[in-house]
Formats: structure tokens, sequence, C-alpha cells
């Protein structure tokens, strides 16, 4: 391996909110969606220099940045991006709520497939919008779509929106070809809008590789929103950028002024660079990044498998977020996540934050190094063993 992904931080003290929100001294954080390896070693260096700069006047988004997105999507997925299509943001949920003030209005219905990514609640609330649960389907131990409900929900007359989450944050599933297909016929038959939101795409296991909806809808000949971003990839979330691929040119017009509206069109100098200096020289470190992680989730999975039989691991496609069924514990999600805080120090997130569908479950951050990680399965497994 070229990078070290062993190598210990520390980040209390840092203003991370991953490691600082709870002052509790020994506290292990694996909850939020961050990572605590060292990013690619030379956005320090460039981001340096801009420092050095000493004027940190207002930004533009210079073409650097759409040339580097435009060839990252085309060398490691496969898709043709044209410059058009591109609209810069702030972040991905300042995108979707973009998007959702765009193509709604108060009262209208957005579908998110749940357990679903805590943020799309707030967002769709947010938006004044009616939140229409389509629940995914568990059975042993995997999760599939539930096509049947998909299409009640989408004939609704008031469902405007499709909030899809490829590769899906928390159950870490990567949505297939075939599904994808299915959701998108599906949509457009009752001209419902998919917007897919794709911030976890460089993180997918699986040896198929991500299929971004763009592809889909390409090939359906059908309008499509995709939200990108270079943040989980490279943990630069403190950094603020995003962007989106709109195909229909009305509707790119009217959610560029939306995010104007909302303060969010412009990603700042430091973010701008640290896109480009990733997405174009990034790709050697994200193929050791997958592979350590890929390593994590075995440790995990092979640690549980052996002491702990009263967790069930769902498989990891995609993300560095693990899905572990509780269920047989007989605690609340809220209950189990309080007492591995209190008696261990131990931070996962309950499954009950991501809807009533993820009572039951744990979601537990692997993007850590080796050592730490042990830490973690340990003190899981001290609570476990004295309580459940
Ligand atoms: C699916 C999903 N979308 C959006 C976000 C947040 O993105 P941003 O910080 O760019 O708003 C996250 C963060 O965890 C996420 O998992």
């Amino acid at each position: 391996m070229k990078y070290n992904f062993d190598q210990i931080r520390i980040r209390k003290g840092t203003h991370s909110i991953k490691w600082d929100a709870n002052e509790t001294e020994e506290i292990l954080p694996m909850w939020i969606a961050d990572m605590d390896f060292q990013t690619f070693p030379p956005l320090a260096e460039a981001l340096t220099q801009i420092v050095k700069q000493g004027n940190y006047g207002y930004n533009m988004v210079p073409h650097e940045v759409y040339a580097a997105i435009i060839h990252w999507w085309q060398k490691r997925h496969g898709c043709t991006v044209e410059k058009d299509w591109i609209l810069a943001s702030t972040g991905v949920s300042a995108a979707v709520s973009a998007i959702i003030a765009t193509l709604t209005d108060p009262g209208d219905e957005v579908i998110i497939q749940t357990p679903a990514y805590n943020h799309f609640f707030d967002v769709v609330n947010g938006g004044k919008c009616r939140i229409l649960e389509n629940r995914i389907i568990y059975e042993n131990g995997t999760y599939r779509l539930d096509f049947k409900d998909l299409e009640r929900k989408a004939s609704s007359h008031k469902a405007k929106i499709l909030l899809l989450c490829n590769p899906h944050n928390p159950i870490g599933r990567a949505w297939t070809e075939a599904e994808l297909q299915k959701v998108a016929a599906i949509c457009a038959r009752h001209g419902v809008y998919v917007i897919s939101d794709e911030i976890h795409c460089d993180l997918v296991a699986h040896e198929r590789g991500h299929i971004s909806f763009l592809k889909i809808a390409t090939g359906q000949n059908l309008p499509f929103v995709v939200c990108g971003a270079a943040s989980k990839t490279f943990n630069l979330s403190g950094l603020h950028a995003a962007y989106l691929f709109i195909s229909d040119s009305e509707l790119r017009k009217n959610v560029e002024r939306q995010l104007w509206a909302q303060g969010t069109g412009t990603p700042s100098l430091m973010a701008c660079e640290a896109l480009t200096i990733s997405y174009t020289q990034g790709d050697e470190w994200v193929a050791e990044l997958n592979w350590y992680i890929a390593e994590n989730y075995r440790m995990l999975k092979a640690f549980i498998e052996k002491h702990l039989n009263q967790i069930v691991v769902v498989q990891l496609e995609a993300t560095y977020l693990v899905w572990l069924d509780c269920s047989q514990t007989g605690m609340k999600s809220k209950d189990l996540a309080d007492l591995l805080l209190q008696q261990e120090k131990l931070w996962v997130n309950p499954g009950a934050m991501y809807g009533a569908a993820g009572e039951g479950f744990l979601r537990i951050n692997i993007a850590c190094p080796r050592e730490t990680l042990r830490e973690g399965l340990t003190r899981l497994k001290n609570v476990l063993e004295k309580f459940c």
C-alpha cells in the first residue's frame, strides 16, 4: 500500500463534530459519516498554498472544477457529463433543498425509501412537503426494494419527487441496474421526478461498481437530477462543496436561482481547490481506501459472527457505514445506543434515527484505522455480553 490508513490521528480538539460534539473523555465516536484517515496527502499542500495567499475574498468556481468533475465521472463511472449540466453547490443537502423548493408546492409529496438518511426527512419537511415512505423490504439479512408499494405511492397525484439514495445510506445497498431501471420506469409512468443522491458513489465495495441514475435515465430518454460530491470520498465535508447534474435546461436555471436565493450556490475557495486536486490525482488513494474499508468490514463481520450471535451484519455493498440488525437483543435502538455510550463510551447511531423502518438496528462507521475498529468492537462486545 502506498498510503498509510493504519495511522491513528488525534482529532479531538480540532472542532470535529465527530470527536468534539460530546466532551466525554475517552469517547470513541463511530457515528457520523466522517472518516478518521489522513486524506489524500497532496490536498494539505494545495490548501496550504491558498492559505499563504493571505487574501480570501469572494471566489468564483473555476473552469478546473468542472473539468475535474467531468474527468472523474468519465474515468470512474463511465458517464459522459456535459459541462452545461453541472451546477455547483455548498452541499448535497442544500442542493436537494433547492430542487424540492423548485419542483414542489407546499403540501406536495416526496417519496423516500426508508430507512433513509436522516436529513432527507429534514429537507422534505423544510420544503413543506409531505413524506411518503416507500419502505425497503428486509428479509433474511438483506434488503430489496418494494416496487409494488413504490407504484402505489408514485400514483398519488400529489407525489412529485422520489428522493433516491444511490448507493443507499444507511443500509449499504448499491442498487443494481435492474432495480434502477424499474424505479425509473415506475416514476416515469406517474410523472414523478427522480432525484438521485450519489454522494457515496465512489465507495462501492461490490465488484459491479456504481450504477449512476444518469445512465439509466439517459437510456430511457428521461430527464435526470443527480447530486454528487467529493466530500464523502475524500473526507472534505468541512470544506463544503457539492454539485448537481441537471439535464433539463429550464429546471437547471430555476434550481440555480434557488441555490443563489439560499446562499448555497458557491463552494469556498478551499473547497474548489480540494475537489479539483482530488478528482484529478486521487484515483489510487480511493482504490486503496476501498480496499482498506473492505478489510475492515471483513474483520467486523468475522468478529461479530464469532462473539455476538445476537447481531446480524447486513451485507455492505457500499459506503463505510455498517448496518447491524440488533433486533434479537429485544432492545429499542435508541436504548441500545445510549447503553453503549454510557457503559463503554462507544458512540454509534441508533437505527430509529433513519425512520421507524430502522428500529432494531444500529449504524456503525468503520472508516477508521483497524486498531480503532478493534477497540470499538471490543466495547460493543463488552456491553452486549453484559446486558443482552
Ligand atoms: C446520502 C447523503 N446525502 C447527503 C449527505 C450530506 O451531504 P452534504 O454534507 O454535502 O450536505 C450525506 C451525509 O452523510 C449523506 O449520507
